[in-house]
């Protein structure tokens, strides 16, 4: 087992789930991983747990380098239990240590640990220090990033954030640092790792995210390295990865258009080649997603990172088909912002899906590009045209619209 220096007797100890697939429904095709880190100073410090079912693996990777029983603080970021599960069974081997964390951080463990009342706590705030040798850690709250809880740890002496859940992505690898994958691997599959991460976690959180980068940025802190709980750590460039949650929380999205629909009898699905030929006729980029063949959580990605989607449903029992019924749910729970919408969709005997996509983009606040456009049975080449100029329109509309509202 290889312990990973991430800077001087600063040693990443947390474990790698290869297998992982299903995150609490977010499909994790390359697995992930949950990183923790411990500090080798005179006071042994340990930042964040992993998950229960991991613990063992992060415990050996301690235990080459000290005795569990020498560490004195255990800082906890955040008490989603993908890192805090096992937080009891290192409490267990650790029992003097002082366990730093929010207010909001403690509550919550003590509901889910019995044994926490026994716990020795210290709640920080925004700003409090801790010196621990050579060191000072200094906490920087941020609640509802994505928990109340969460906060991120700061070390100015080596210029490392450690910074919890923010600028993570779900990859499970033998590299630990961006440039070590870049070179392995590609950047290409990293940046979309990034985005499909923020998309699926942090997409109604832009707000809360872009002013806490700001004020970040504000103190001028020297960040040399921002280390998250799940994924590579950013070495190379972490101005890049801070860069880009600033970007994609002001709205930053390729211009593409994602055309994301389910279908009955394949109706539905030849209007997307049409549509799509419209819109490619104005050079307008495109994907086209069919839902029953995609996780929700990858065309959610695919939705945030193009400006324009596209929806298509059958009609079916006067409403929109189940699986698009499921990525609508779950988009309006992540609140998205400065996209375009267009619906379409065929109908046997009588419509409505399309009117009732229309409602709820509009009620998510979304711009609708209306009435949309249904076709009754369609009737191959004689509805094409339709399509195609359905496709062509919304190209250009969506051009029209960026114009007047940049983002
Ligand atoms: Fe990776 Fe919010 O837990």
């Amino acid at each position: 087992m290889i312990n990973v220096q991430i800077k001087p007797d600063i040693y990443w100890v947390g474990a790698v789930d290869w297998p992982m697939r299903d995150f609490h429904g977010y499909v994790t095709p390359r697995g992930s991983t949950y990183n923790n880190y411990l500090i080798m100073d005179e006071q042994v410090t340990l930042l964040d747990a992993v998950r229960r079912e991991n613990i063992a693996e992060s415990m050996e990777r301690i235990s080459r380098l000290t005795d569990l029983g020498e560490i004195k603080n255990i800082i906890v970021n955040h008490i989603e239990l993908d890192h805090s599960g096992g937080l009891d069974v290192i409490v267990n081997n650790a029992p003097h240590a002082t366990i730093y964390c929010t207010g909001k951080g403690r509550k919550g463990l003590l509901r889910m640990f019995k044994e926490a009342e026994g716990w020795n706590f210290k709640t920080v705030k925004s700003g409090d220090t801790l010196g621990i040798g050579k060191r000072t850690l200094t906490f920087l709250e941020t609640p509802m990033i994505h928990w109340p809880d969460s906060m991120m740890t700061y070390i100015a002496q080596d210029k490392l954030l450690i910074s919890q859940d923010a600028f993570g992505q779900h990859l499970a690898t033998s590299e630990r640092f961006d440039d070590e994958f870049i070179k392995c691997e590609n950047w290409a599959e990293l940046k979309d790792s990034v985005w499909e991460y923020y998309a699926n976690i942090l997409m109604p959180l832009g707000a809360l995210i872009k002013r806490k980068i700001e004020e970040l940025q504000a103190l001028g802190l020297p960040i040399d390295m921002i280390a998250p709980d799940h994924g590579v750590i950013w070495r190379k460039d972490p101005e890049w990865i801070m860069q880009e949650y600033l970007d994609m929380a002001n709205g930053k999205a390729e211009e593409r258009v994602v055309i994301i629909y389910d279908t009955m009898w394949h109706s539905t699905e030849n209007m997307t080649h049409a549509i799509s030929e419209g819109l490619q006729a104005e050079g307008m980029d495109t994907r086209v997603l069919k839902l029953r063949s995609t996780p929700t959580s990858v065309a959610i990605k695919e939705f945030w990172q193009a400006r324009g989607c596209l929806i298509g449903s059958p009609t079916i029992n006067n409403t929109i088909m189940p699986a698009v019924g499921e990525f609508m749910v779950y988009l309006e729970g992540l609140r998205p912002k400065n996209r375009i919408t267009g619906a379409f969709g065929s109908y046997g005997w009588g419509g409505g899906a399309v009117k009732k996509l229309n409602e709820w983009t509009t009620k998510m606040g979304l711009k609708t590009v209306e009435p949309g456009l249904q076709s009754n049975y369609h009737r191959g080449k004689e509805d094409e045209e339709a399509c195609f100029e359905f496709g062509r329109d919304f190209a250009l509309k969506l051009r029209e619209y960026h114009k007047q509202f940049p983002f």
